[in-house]
């Protein structure tokens, strides 16, 4: 991402319309453990760089996630006590170099099973407990930086209530426990065939913890189905309604629930829908740009949703 900041078309359109900032993978593990177990942190230090200078707020994503099990920490796998080291370094450290300037974290990502059943079977479980390495990757981070509000990430959320279900059984044994949790990240990467009303109830739902809620992912996609005849102006059109109902939902949260609402990219062109491995559409448009960042219908939606009244932005709907 840190290139794409660097072209001025994006930029002057990203600073135009958003205040806060999520890297899409250089705050990762991937990018910053090194094979050799040296943490690396160029593409990190130019997202805050950049950020820095353009007074953007930037959101931490992501500590620990299934999705990246480094080969420095596969090494140590079944020895506890060194795994347990490097796990509470990586936090420390990471955290510690951006501490008191990246106000919000995703410690977490993605801890349920994608069937939502249950918790994810993970290396970081294996090792420090299915529910321990959570708890214990949010202690060390309210130790490294008391000043950042710490947050859970989940996706499917609204797509799937039973996940939804085990994730609040998950948040529930959690607070029990006392993990210093602050937040609720709901990633939103949701769709045009998410049935009416799936958004207010997992909003419902999700406020019953009384912690702000962060809209982290936010995307619509044109849908999974296999034979899809609808036309794309039909498909632009249900996005646009599918955003409307999502963003109301979300506003009629009470103010000091309401986090912020990141959207997971800026130009369609760049969605990771296009090439999402498990099922890449390449005619996807699921974000408020397309490729020459001109607004859609989706997105005066989004805009109307926020503020109520009429926006500005020049929609072109042909
Ligand atoms: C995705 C990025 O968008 C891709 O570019 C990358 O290849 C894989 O990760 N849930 C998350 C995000 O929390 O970090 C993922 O981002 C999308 C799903």
């Amino acid at each position: 991402m840190s290139a794409k900041l660097a072209d001025p078309t994006t930029s002057t359109l990203l600073l135009k319309n958003f205040s806060q900032l999520t890297a899409e993978a250089e705050m990762k593990m991937a990018a910053i453990v090194a094979p050799d177990g040296r943490l690396r942190f160029s593409g990190a230090d130019a997202i805050m760089a950049y950020a820095q200078q353009n007074k953007l707020r930037v959101h931490g994503h992501a500590l620990v996630w299934h999705k990246h099990e480094p080969e420095a920490f596969l090494r140590l796998d079944g020895n506890k006590p060194a795994f347990t080291a490097m796990y509470d370094n990586y936090i420390r450290t990471v955290m510690g170099r951006y501490r008191g300037r990246i106000p919000s974290w995703d410690v977490v990502n993605e801890p349920v099973n994608g069937d939502g059943l249950g918790l994810r079977a993970t290396m970081w479980g294996r090792n420090l407990g299915d529910l321990g390495y959570i708890e214990r990757a949010f202690r060390i981070a309210r130790e490294t930086d008391p000043s950042a509000k710490l947050f859970i990430n989940e996706y499917d959320l609204e797509l799937k209530p039973e996940k939804r279900l085990a994730f609040m059984q998950m948040m529930e044994a959690l607070l029990k426990k006392g993990t210093p949790i602050d937040g609720i990240g709901t990633q939103s990467h949701i769709n045009i065939d998410m049935p009416k009303g799936a958004a207010k109830a997992a909003f419902k739902d999700l406020a019953s913890f009384g912690l702000p809620i962060h809209v982290s992912e936010l995307d619509i996609s044109f849908g999974h189905r296999r034979f899809d005849w609808r036309s794309v102006r039909t498909k632009r059109a249900l996005q646009a309604e599918q955003m409307t109902d999502f963003i109301q939902a979300f506003m009629a949260l009470p103010e000091k629930l309401r986090h912020a609402i990141t959207i997971w990219g800026l130009y369609d062109s760049d969605s990771f829908w296009r090439v999402n491995p498990e099922d890449p559409n390449p005619d996807d448009e699921p974000l408020l740009f397309d490729g020459a960042g001109r607004a859609k219908p989706v997105t005066a939606a989004f805009a109307n949703a926020l503020d109520g009244t009429k926006a500005a932005l020049h929609v072109d709907a042909g």
